[in-house]
């Protein structure tokens, strides 16, 4: 889906599908710099992530492995507790493995520093993280992202991968949504 398909629902474009597409393919030159003669485990966090999954792996000119895993936040509130429930598990031991997880976005980035902590107990080789979008508040939780893609104002966004009541995900770019939409 095209973001001028549902441009009533959006007030600004803040990615197009082509600026996505080369800041992935900067990232994944600098993913195979890093891991040269390494097998690498790409873990991506259903379901936000499947599109950036799905680029970066293709993208990358080294062999990888990929693995999924799924998490909710605790509770009903919007705002992230970073009290996590895992609704799926890796298939993978990541014992001795070098592990990337694969994020959509870091808000508050509670998920994420509990997830790092959470496969780092597992005993990998190495465990970084690479997210495509951050938001401001990110820099409060001082969680350690190596791959960062681009830096988004503090708004609800929808595109690639990123819903809104499961909608947009399948969405080429990146947009913020417009308030009439969820108000
Ligand atoms: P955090 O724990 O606050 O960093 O939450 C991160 C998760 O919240 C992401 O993986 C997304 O699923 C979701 N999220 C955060 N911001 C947005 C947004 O602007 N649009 C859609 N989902 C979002």
């Amino acid at each position: 889906m095209e973001l001028a398909d549902v441009a009533d629902d959006l007030t600004e474009v803040l990615l197009t599908e082509v600026q996505i597409h080369d800041k992935i393919a900067e990232l994944a030159r600098r993913v195979e710099h890093d891991y040269a003669g390494e097998r690498l485990l790409l873990v991506g966090v259903l379901k936000g992530a499947v599109m950036v999954m799905a680029d970066v792996a293709r993208e990358l000119k080294i062999h990888v492995d990929m693995d999924w895993m799924a998490v909710s936040s605790y509770g009903m509130s919007t705002e992230s507790s970073g009290v996590v429930r895992i609704l799926k598990d890796l298939d993978s031991d990541l014992t001795g493995r070098h592990v990337l997880i694969v994020e959509d976005i870091i808000d508050s980035g509670l998920t994420l520093s509990w997830l790092r902590a959470n496969l780092a107990s597992r005993g990998p080789a190495s465990l970084e993280i690479l997210a495509l979008l951050r938001k401001p508040d990110a820099v409060k939780v001082a969680v350690d992202v190596k791959y960062i893609g681009f830096d988004i104002p503090n708004a609800f966004v929808v595109g690639y991968g990123l819903d809104f009541a499961e909608k947009y995900r399948n969405l080429r770019g990146v947009a913020v949504l417009a308030p009439h939409v969820y108000e």
